[in-house]
């Protein structure tokens, strides 16, 4: 397998990771109720847009690399921690599941930006971006885990 089609096959691991995160996001930003789920749910809504457009900057850099973005039949879902609660009030459960998902996300981008060094700058320079945001969306959840979890 050549380098680009290695790189690519990892960008689209991460494509899937991104589409997943979205289909969980909109699923708690609508499921939680209550006063304490309010702000929560408002930033995973702002968080399904971030996340869709990481999954098309991934999708764009496939195609860069001479590769292909499958359809969902090649879909399969792997953040089981993320799954909505049937306690439609556990928040923690929500942050908690965000937060596993975030720093997999972390660990992902990390691999691909080791992968890419000294081989393709552009896909690691697009990497570190991720990366950023991911960093990001991390740390916001995981002050709110303190806040909620005394
Ligand atoms: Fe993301
Ligand atoms: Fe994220």
């Amino acid at each position: 397998m050549s380098e680009k089609s290695k790189i690519a096959d990892e960008l689209i691991r991460a494509y899937w990771g991104e589409m997943e995160t979205v289909m969980n996001y909109v699923a708690h930003s609508v499921n939680l109720d209550g006063v304490r789920a309010e702000e929560i749910k408002k930033i995973l809504i702002a968080e399904v847009t971030s996340e869709m457009t990481h999954a098309q900057t991934l999708a764009k850099r496939v195609k860069e690399l001479g590769s292909q973005t499958p359809g969902s039949e090649a879909f399969r879902s792997v953040q089981k921690t993320l799954q909505p609660s049937s306690d439609t009030t556990d928040v923690v459960h929500t942050i908690k599941g965000v937060i596993k998902a975030e720093k997999e996300a972390v660990e992902l981008y990390r691999s691909i930006i080791k992968l890419c060094e000294g081989k393709d700058y552009v896909t690691q320079d697009l990497c570190i971006r991720l990366l950023a945001d991911e960093e990001a969306h991390l740390s916001t959840f995981e002050g709110f885990l303190k806040e909620y979890t005394p």
